[in-house]
């Protein structure tokens, strides 16, 4: 029997084997032949090698990243995607597709709710939008001094060395790789405390914006679901405070911009409209295949910065439409297609209804899991993101982290459930993650109840 099928027959979701292990089983992979071989065999010998060792999104017990299964009518369009392998760039390589990519953008604007002259581009991933929000951001403080940044690059600015960007301390690291991409390293990020529910904390962020220097500081990220706990930064406020000093506000909605198309959760996000850019993610919870990302702009003009012109591809006097002139890839994937065709065959309800199951489950889980013996919340949950402790009586204090992480080896080995942890202050907390529609609260409990029976 092979390791896929053993797999489904116990309550496996991965194989939770070794690295060793893995790398072992994947060798034959690599071994590139002079002769081919037949689809049918090279079927055969990846159902041995690899999928064994694939993790299975759509099984309840995968609770630990935002990963999910493809939703069917995503799954369409993206088969449809390969078929036509369009490069949707501009007019000229794709006219359908680039003038897809250009309606889809404008539809996203107006099914969150961003005012009418904003705009969108697709994007490889969070990081990739997070990063060409923050070059916006420094652009327009350079336009603000005067300069150009495109063309004199940091060094037009009279102290580069004192160029800073706020964000809350559990900011997403890709903000890291942005200010060290951009040139101003890390010890341009300015991390602001977050208050009990791990959200920015309005009073620190006014402190550090006085400590700082106004004029320093050329941009502000909050996050719309944090990636450890899934908080959200009370945005209102800080783009408010960031407009009224004239400063770009970012926020990064990766993860969690998804849930402000559910009524309930919908007030956590107001101030999102006010915001100069948005990240956001369809390959988290909309169940699109990766990669696809989108990064939003107020004001489409803001997308000029990017503006790249050439003699024999996107010159300037062409008048058709160009996706390509608002971000970097130059041959980019027909991201559009398998969005689109996934709010077609799904339709807002539905799609509202999947985001809203796996909210619910976390939050229904969490007030259970607070009247439980020997478990601890760490703290009331904003989205999907379920943090607690084991902590059974009598337990030295200084050995509750040890045992989080001794519970997390241990289920993690067994490969019957994924869950992840994470730090919140000094304490290490297990985390569980619900993306996918089919994790319930009583999925939630019953790992919960495990990590407990295993402390
Ligand atoms: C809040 C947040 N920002 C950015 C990212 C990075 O997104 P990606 O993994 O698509 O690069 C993530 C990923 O989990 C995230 O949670």
């Amino acid at each position: 029997m092979s390791d896929e099928k053993e797999n489904k027959k116990t309550a496996r979701i991965f194989s939770g084997a070794s690295p060793e292990k893995v790398a072992q089983d994947l060798s034959p992979l690599i071994h590139f032949k002079e002769q081919g071989m037949p689809l049918s065999e090279l079927r055969a010998l990846l159902e041995k090698s690899l999928f064994p060792h694939l993790m299975n999104y759509a099984s309840p017990q995968f609770q630990s990243m935002f990963n999910t299964f493809p939703e069917p009518g995503a799954k369409f369009g993206a088969v449809l995607e390969i078929q036509y392998n369009q490069g949707v760039t501009n007019w000229q390589v794709s006219p359908g597709g680039a003038m897809l990519e250009e309606l889809c953008a404008r539809a996203l604007c107006h099914m969150f709710g961003f005012p009418p002259d904003s705009d969108a581009t697709f994007m490889y991933c969070g990081t990739s939008a997070n990063l060409q929000a923050l070059f916006l951001a420094l652009h327009r403080h350079a336009e603000k001094q005067g300069f150009d940044l495109c063309q004199k690059g940091i060094t037009g600015f009279e102290n580069p060395e004192k160029l800073f960007l706020l964000c809350s301390e559990d900011a997403h690291f890709s903000l890291k790789h942005a200010v060290r991409t951009l040139g101003l390293g890390e010890k341009s990020l300015v991390p602001v405390k977050v208050d009990q529910n791990r959200r920015m904390d309005v009073n620190h962020f006014q402190q550090k914006i006085d400590q700082t220097g106004r004029k320093n500081i050329f941009g502000v990220v909050a996050t719309a679901g944090t990636t450890s706990t899934g908080s959200v930064d009370p945005l209102s406020l800080i783009a408010e405070i960031s407009i009224n000093e004239n400063i770009w506000v970012h926020i990064d909605g990766a993860y969690g911009l998804a849930y402000s198309l559910v009524p309930e959760w919908e007030p956590l996000f107001q101030g999102k409209e006010l915001a100069d850019s948005v990240s956001w993610d369809p390959h988290k919870q909309f169940g699109v295949p990766i990669p696809n990302s989108v990064l939003f702009v107020k004001n489409e003009q803001d997308f000029e910065r990017m503006t790249l012109y050439s003699d024999y591809f996107n010159p300037s006097q062409d008048t058709h439409p160009n996706p390509g002139l608002k971000s970097a890839p130059s041959t980019r994937p027909f991201s559009a297609l398998p969005l689109i065709t996934s709010i077609l065959h799904q339709g807002l309800k539905k799609i509202r209804h999947r985001l809203r199951s796996p909210l619910e489950a976390v939050k229904k889980a969490a007030v259970q899991i607070q009247s439980e013996p020997e478990l601890e919340l760490c703290l009331k949950p904003d989205t999907g993101i379920l943090c607690f402790q084991v902590v059974p009586k009598n337990i030295k204090p200084d050995k509750i982290n040890d045992l989080q992480e001794m519970i997390y080896n241990e289920i993690m080995s067994k490969g019957e459930n994924a869950l992840s942890k994470t730090k919140i202050g000094d304490k290490t907390a297990l985390r569980l993650v619900a993306v996918s529609p089919a994790v319930q609260s009583r999925h939630l409990l019953e790992t919960a109840y495990l990590c407990r029976s295993i402390a």
